[in-house]
């Protein structure tokens, strides 16, 4: 279940309503799939060939074309990140930039963590949102806001796609955030 950490007051929200309703009162999409789905053998597996990729399509299979007809995405596909992906601290460096797109940007975690830091309204400021397997999670177009991975460095999730163009990022320099 996914964890709210607002940067400026170090407040944590939990629980999932509790989540839910913050989420929702930022405008951010919030949805939950089984992560036991995933078998075994995926579940704690950060290097996948094509065919383990294609197995995790295929045990969401359903959840992804439900979420698809109900929000128009087009495609989507698995991205994979952990310490053995090349580059690395390179990637994360270059995601680690306030951005905005001109669509919203999908994640469905199968396996791992990660983090999107996302610019609330102003009463909220920035604030985390800490992701776990099952977690899905939309950021509505033109809400500024990045995705990094959490201490241990290993996600799996599910992308979906209106447009692949729709992902290219536009740099969002914002004097009022803070890294912490
Ligand atoms: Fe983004």
């Amino acid at each position: 279940m996914a964890e709210i950490r607002i940067r400026n007051t170090e407040e944590r929200i939990s629980g999932e309503q509790n989540v839910r309703a913050f989420l929702e009162s930022q405008e951010v999409l919030y949805e939950h799939w089984d992560a036991s789905k995933l078998p075994g053998h995926l579940q704690d597996k950060f290097v996948l060939s094509d065919e383990e990729k294609a197995e995790i399509l295929a045990t969401y299979d359903v959840e992804i074309r439900e979420l698809a007809e109900r929000r128009g995405y087009k495609t989507w596909d698995i991205v994979a990140l952990s310490d053995a992906t090349p580059g690395l601290d390179d990637i994360l460096k270059r995601f680690e930039q306030v951005h905005t797109h001109t669509e919203d940007e999908v994640r469905a975690i199968t396996a791992g963590r990660g983090i999107f830091i996302i610019k609330g309204g102003e009463d909220v400021g920035y604030f985390d949102v800490e992701l776990e397997a099952g977690d899905v999670i939309s950021v509505p177009e033109t809400i500024p806001h990045f995705f990094t991975l959490m201490d241990n460095r290993q996600i799996v999730a599910v992308r979906l796609f209106i447009e692949t163009e729709g992902w290219i990022a536009h740099p969002f320099e914002d004097p009022a955030f803070i890294k912490a």
